[in-house]
């Protein structure tokens, strides 16, 4: 098997990939590249070590957190992002020391945080004020803390993940006061503050909003130097790349994006001293590209519509292998395989529809060939990001295989399907019940 037909950023499948995988591991499966994954990593890791001496990538694993995916990415050099203590035993349970882990989420459990001081994970990204009280109160060794700051940058993307504007439930705000109070509350308690962080929103095509956000950090830094006599050590523009979603969306170039980046904080710490660690932690634009998605095709009805027909194609995944469409409408991008190796042209256009009891509509105004049919697949690009992550057993499917293409070009699966014991397990039906 040739590992990968690169027509352009994205991993894309040829066809006898798609008949190969689909006839070995059955559909709906997530196919990764690990090779494709691997450059992803390094182009960034790469880019961002010229743009600037001192610089940490940290991999955001909501992303995808599939174990094989995190040992990728670590062995490539990234530390890992955990939103939660399942994701944080989710690094631990691929091989990575959670002293390469840092803790967020908007909204820690008492339980989240003795966990992260107990298995000593690096930092911890402080989001609140009670947080910080929980964190004075938990007894053992304090891992190393940074504050997430809420820079006010309206982020031009979907407003579900738009997190960096002044009006969110992420972080302290820097314009009402309320980042300065939480530093000199954390430095006044004693707690080893070394850094800010901000993630300004997410799928973000024009990369202003993040160099916003690391330009208002610098900012803040620069004035608790004056005022305050702090010394920053590390600042975290978090993550937000956007992915090509569309066959016109410009891919972005790393080089150029972590330049203008670093540029833009190291001119607003111009002249205070300050040389801090800068980190970023891209999710979606590491693992977002390296990952397809099959479907097999079940059935094609045409209806009538108030204007025309319109043709339904109905594949055997939909909202709960992947939930984006449905959450934020999201575009992605699909390509044709025949079951039987017969040529066609993409000569009609279908609305793709998932397999779930609602409108469950994956994908709309798609140009197939019009005799597509059953026994045909559909391979769905870009699906590495928030898909596996997102999934659900929503009508009681299980969530799908995962499969890894190696290097060599070998595939093995590294997620099985869940059995029907395991959807049961958790249940309890009480002995009385009639
Ligand atoms: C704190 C933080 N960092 C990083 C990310 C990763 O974002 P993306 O996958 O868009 O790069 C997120 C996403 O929600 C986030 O909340």
């Amino acid at each position: 098997m040739t590992t990968e037909v690169a027509v352009d950023s994205r991993l894309v499948l040829t066809d006898e990939q798609v008949r190969e995988i689909a006839a070995t591991y059955g559909t709906p499966v997530y196919v990764i590249d690990e090779g494709h994954l691997r450059r992803r990593v390094g182009a960034f890791k790469t880019a961002f070590e010229k743009s600037h001496p001192k610089t940490e990538l940290t991999y955001a694993s909501k992303a995808n957190s599939t174990l094989a995916v995190l040992r990728i990415v670590y062995s490539e050099g990234c530390l890992i992002d955990v939103a939660s203590e399942g994701e944080l035993r989710a690094a631990l349970a691929a091989g990575v020391p959670a002293k390469k882990t840092h803790l967020h989420g908007n909204a820690k459990t008492a339980q989240e945080i003795k966990a992260a001081f107990d298995l000593e994970v690096a930092q911890i990204v402080v989001d609140n004020f009670e947080e910080v009280d929980m964190i004075a109160a938990t007894d053992g060794k304090c891992p190393d803390l940074m504050l997430r700051l809420a820079p006010g940058v309206d982020p031009k993307t979907n407003a579900k993940i738009s997190t960096g504007q002044a009006d969110t439930k992420f972080g302290f705000n820097i314009a009402d006061g309320s980042a300065e109070q939480a530093l000199l509350k954390a430095l006044l308690l004693g707690l080893p503050v070394i850094g800010v962080h901000c993630h300004v929103g997410s799928q973000l095509v024009e990369p202003d909003a993040q160099i916003g956000g690391g330009q208002a950090l610098a900012g803040f830094v620069r004035e608790m130097k004056q005022k305050h006599g702090y010394v920053t050590q590390v600042i975290n523009v978090g993550g937000g790349l956007a992915i090509r979603y569309t066959d016109d969306t410009e891919a972005i170039d790393p080089q150029k994006y972590c330049d203008e980046l670093t540029a833009g904080i190291r001119k607003g710490l111009e002249g205070t001293g300050l040389d801090p660690v800068l980190v970023q932690e891209p999710g979606r634009w590491i693992i977002g590209e390296s990952c397809v998605t099959i479907y097999s095709v079940n059935n094609v009805k045409t209806v009538p519509t108030k204007t025309g027909r319109r043709r339904y194609v109905s594949v055997d995944g939909g909202m709960s292998d992947n939930p984006r469409p449905a959450l934020y409408g999201s575009p992605y991008p699909v390509r044709w395989v025949s079951g039987d190796g017969r040529g066609a042209k993409p000569d009609a256009v279908v609305r793709v529809a998932g397999k779930h009891c609602e409108s469950d509509t994956l994908f709309d105004d798609k140009a197939l060939p019009a005799n597509v049919r059953k026994g045909d697949y559909l391979q769905v690009l870009c699906t590495g990001a928030y898909n596996a992550a997102m999934a659900s057993n929503y009508n009681r499917y299980s969530r799908p295989v995962s499969v890894l293409i190696r290097e060599d070009g070998t595939h093995t699966m590294v997620q099985r399907a869940e059995t029907w014991e395991e959807q049961f397990a958790r249940e309890i039906v009480p002995e009385d019940l009639s």
